[in-house]
């Protein structure tokens, strides 16, 4: 199979959780991308990712600092993986559409809709993809949860529950999560939650809410980050840190199709945490399990009770995964997987690396394109909108920019 020679650019902690990613598709019979290069404002990130690399994957990646001086070293370099920090992604995006690479982008896009513009409007002027590494909607789990909403199982959705909270005061993942200018975490990790609840429910059309800032002074745990994936860099956190985003979001969100969804994000809730997704319905509820624990999907139904695993399929009877997602996890019709958070994770990363492949040698569309995140972020962003203006903000306000007291800021910082 012909393999599209792609780099790497941002080699922190996302970018070496990638090469899982590579690596698990480099397992299969579907590996359509080879990995060549690895490029980091800090040479030694890079350095150290194609030393990972060349464990992991059998080939050591060429080193860069300047994504130009990349593309003059190697000419067939097709595309770009960007793992950046997420305020840089509209500086790295354009750069490489200029440079007339493809791009799959982690996630959000941008961090306000002119930077998430200027990554669309680049890729117009190149012609080229754009993926957005939204990897939550591609589990298996979550495959099933919008078939099963599709088919009504619980009849006409009614109110979604998107709540969590936890973190107290300790930094979350990494100090940048906490600085709103390069991405607070309501952001970072919302816009997963956002994604989701599009796919799901469709749509979004109003959003009101509450937002703060809670513990403006965040503390270094004994841990960060995800997994193992951030310890190289642990001695450079510094004991405390001054937090500008917000901690706290609470909203209600209308979509188009009448749904109402509460999401709350608390991520200053000192005590026992806790996290739930409960879709209500006419006929009954839906628990969803989350992505990347293989976890049943929960089902009650008026007069059949609680309905679970296997079980759930026979509501479903012509749900399929897709080719790629049945041979990775082992089955096309799934009401459930035995394997951890670092199995499940790589194979879904595996997924977006092979779904870019496949878009740029057969000229398929990436299922989460530009506007698809976009529309994640303009979620997130209308929220945090609402909570600054004190009223009810709609999508479209947002995407068009009508209003953007929030982003104003960033986009001042960024000088866009
Ligand atoms: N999908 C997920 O589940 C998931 C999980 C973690 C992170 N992410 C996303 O991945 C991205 C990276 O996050 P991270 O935690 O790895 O961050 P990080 O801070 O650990 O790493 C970022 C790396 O990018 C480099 N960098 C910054 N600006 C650059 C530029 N202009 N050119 C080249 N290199 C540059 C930094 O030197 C650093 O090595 C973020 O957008 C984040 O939201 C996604």
């Amino acid at each position: 199979m012909a393999r599209v020679p792609i780099a790497i650019v941002g080699c922190g902690g996302m970018g070496g959780r990638h090469l899982y990613g590579l690596q698990e598709l480099y397992g299969t019979d579907m590996c359509n991308v080879e990995l060549v290069a690895a490029c980091d404002l800090r040479r030694e990130n890079a350095e150290l990712l194609a030393d990972n690399a060349a464990k992991l994957l059998g080939k050591r990646p060429l080193v860069f600092t300047d994504m130009a001086e990349m593309v003059r070293a190697i000419p067939d370099l097709q595309a770009v993986d960007i793992t950046t920090d997420s305020g840089s992604h509209h500086v790295v995006a354009t750069a490489a559409f200029d440079l007339g690479l493809h791009v799959m982008c982690e996630k959000p896009l941008a961090l306000t809709i002119r930077g998430c513009n200027l990554i669309l409007e680049a890729q117009k002027r190149a012609g080229k993809i754009l993926s957005v590494a939204e990897q939550y909607r591609r589990d298996p789990m979550r495959r099933l949860v919008k078939a099963l909403i599709d088919a009504e199982a619980i009849g006409r959705p009614y109110i979604l529950f998107e709540i969590s909270a936890g973190g107290g005061n300790q930094i979350i993942i990494w100090p940048w999560r906490h600085y709103k200018h390069i991405g607070g975490i309501v952001v970072d990790a919302g816009v997963h939650t956002c994604d989701v609840m599009q796919y799901y429910l469709g749509a979004p059309r109003e959003v009101m809410a509450r937002t703060g800032l809670y513990e403006k002074i965040r503390y270094k745990g004994e841990r960060l980050g995800v997994q193992d994936f951030y310890r190289h860099w642990y001695a450079e956190v510094p004991d405390q840190i001054t937090a500008t985003a917000e901690d706290m979001l609470m909203s209600m969100i209308t979509f188009e199709s009448g749904v109402i969804a509460q999401w709350t994000t608390f991520v200053s809730a000192h005590g026992k945490g806790f996290g739930q997704s409960v879709l209500y319905g006419s006929r009954g509820s839906l628990h969803d399990p989350g992505s990347r624990n293989g976890r049943p999907v929960v089902l009650h139904l008026d007069g059949q009770g609680e309905l679970s695993g296997d079980a759930v399929l026979d509501l479903v009877p012509d749900f399929h995964l897709d080719e790629v997602t049945a041979k990775l996890f082992g089955g096309d019709r799934l009401g459930h997987y035995e394997m951890g958070f670092p199995a499940a994770d790589r194979k879904l990363v595996a997924l977006e690396y092979q779904e870019l492949g496949a878009c740029i040698l057969e000229g398929k569309q990436p299922e989460v394109d530009g506007l698809v995140g976009r529309k994640a972020l303009a979620m997130c962003n209308a929220a945090l909108e609402s909570g600054v203006v004190n009223r009810t903000v709609r999508l479209d306000e947002i995407e068009e920019e009508r209003t953007a007291v929030y982003e104003a800021e960033i986009n001042r910082h960024w000088g866009i």
